[in-house]
């Protein structure tokens, strides 16, 4: 792992602060820190306006109109299309569904890929997936008797490899895994992960919620069938996020909500559907959203995503470097290729309390379960105590953190 103290990114999060309203706010009394990004990330002005503006100025609804409003809503919300598309690596915009978010973008796979599997067919996720790739699962153990198989992860935080590849059979239909574990940073080692996934038949889809804010992504290269990603963590609106599915997938898989939108021909006596995406976009979409994702999108491409990626691992490398010695704190994982998350444990320190003493210094950071149980049942922890750094945090803010953790430390043991 690099441990830079210094940044060398070349990117200068100041220059960038004053386009988030919020971060100048105070809270009890101190400036805001803002780590808990992991959990939904803080929107620029940009973002902000473009939303609002489609309030204030060119709202209608979308597709189905004949009027001007109805083409200039219809055609920002296509390019939303296109510009998500462009960030994960796609040419073809219609490989690109609209959902609610990441937990509806999977929910819909496991639905319409569900709807082709048989009883004893299997799915492997591993123990670090979020419950959003979890739970629609169980959804197809406990109606169709699919067999659910965890891939273990190493004390290190990684993937391991032989574990995971041990759990492939003739049964083996899909492999859905993060792609940067929301709690570890951890990244998957993706393309082996396809290889092996494809060399077996199984489709791979990837849950890339984290993985999308914090590094560039392009499906294309990884060879995955799914990957998914949600707006509000990309410093967009919620209510939003993406579904992609190569190839031909859009075409086999069954719709998942009926509605409007979604169909060519409604009779009383049958039904044909609309061409993919529309197919698997049944109502009015959050059409302002929408478009304020496509805001988001333009605002994080106009930065080097290296550089950022350089910055925001400093901020990480600088809080681990100074929390590391602290009496009877444990890192979760930390040996592995990852992302700008950390979470930790501390002997004698509920993490809960932790994260509310903190706060008294105006330090926002998440303590839990972080939407991930078995990844704590695997470390043999209740709960633990996250930092999730963006692009905007600073290494003055990373320091009043430490100081803070210190403090709230001295109170509690
Ligand atoms: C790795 C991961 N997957 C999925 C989700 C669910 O995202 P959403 O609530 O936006 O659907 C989250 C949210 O924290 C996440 O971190």
């Amino acid at each position: 792992m690099t441990a830079l103290l210094k940044d060398e990114s070349g990117f200068d999060p100041n220059a960038i602060r004053s386009q988030f309203p919020i971060l100048s706010r105070q809270v009890n009394g101190h400036p805001l820190i803002y780590f808990d990004n992991a959990a939904t990330a803080q929107k620029p002005e940009q973002v902000i306006e473009a939303v609002t503006d489609v309030w204030r100025y060119s709202y209608a609804n979308v597709h189905r109109g004949l009027h001007t409003l109805a083409n200039e809503a219809t055609e920002a919300f296509e390019v939303t299309r296109r510009k998500a598309a462009a960030l994960i690596g796609v040419e073809c915009d219609s490989q690109i569904v609209f959902t609610k978010g990441a937990t509806e973008a999977i929910n819909l796979v496991a639905d319409s890929f569900g709807a082709m599997l048989n009883e004893g067919d299997e799915i492997i996720l591993t123990q670090m997936e979020h419950h959003s790739n979890i739970v629609p699962w169980h959804f197809l153990r406990e109606r169709k008797g699919i067999v659910l198989k965890f891939a273990p992860v190493t004390e290190g935080g990684e993937l391991d490899w032989h574990g995971f590849d041990a759990l492939f059979t003739d049964r083996t239909r899909l492999v859905s895994m993060v792609h940067m574990s929301n709690v570890l940073g951890s990244v998957t080692p993706a393309r082996q992960v396809v290889q092996r996934a494809h060399a077996a038949d199984a489709a791979v889809l990837f849950d890339g919620t984290q993985a999308t804010v914090h590094m560039p992504i392009d499906v294309i290269d990884l060879g995955c069938d799914f990957y998914v990603f949600t707006g509000h963590k990309l410093y967009g609106p919620n209510g939003v996020g993406v579904l992609y599915a190569a190839r031909d997938w859009l075409d086999r898989l069954r719709p998942y909500q009926g509605g409007g939108e979604m169909i060519a021909e409604v009779r009383e006596d049958s039904v044909e559907y609309a061409h993919s995406p529309h197919k698997f976009e049944a109502g009015t979409p959050a059409i302002a959203d929408v478009i304020g994702l496509g805001a988001a999108i333009d605002w994080v491409q106009a930065f080097d995503r290296e550089a950022v990626m350089a910055h925001e691992s400093a901020l990480m490398d600088r809080f681990e470097v100074q929390i590391r010695d602290i009496d009877g704190l444990k890192i979760l994982g930390g040996d592995q290729d990852r992302g700008a998350i950390i979470s930790f444990v501390v002997d004698g320190a509920h993490p809960h309390d932790l994260a509310q003493l903190m706060d008294k210094y105006g330090v926002a950071v998440r303590a839990g379960h972080h939407c991930a149980h078995p990844l704590m049942q695997r470390f043999g922890v209740p709960g633990a105590v996250r930092a999730s750094f963006a692009l905007y945090n600073t290494k003055t803010e990373v320091d009043a953190a430490v100081m803070a953790l210190r403090k709230a430390l001295n109170f509690l043991i």
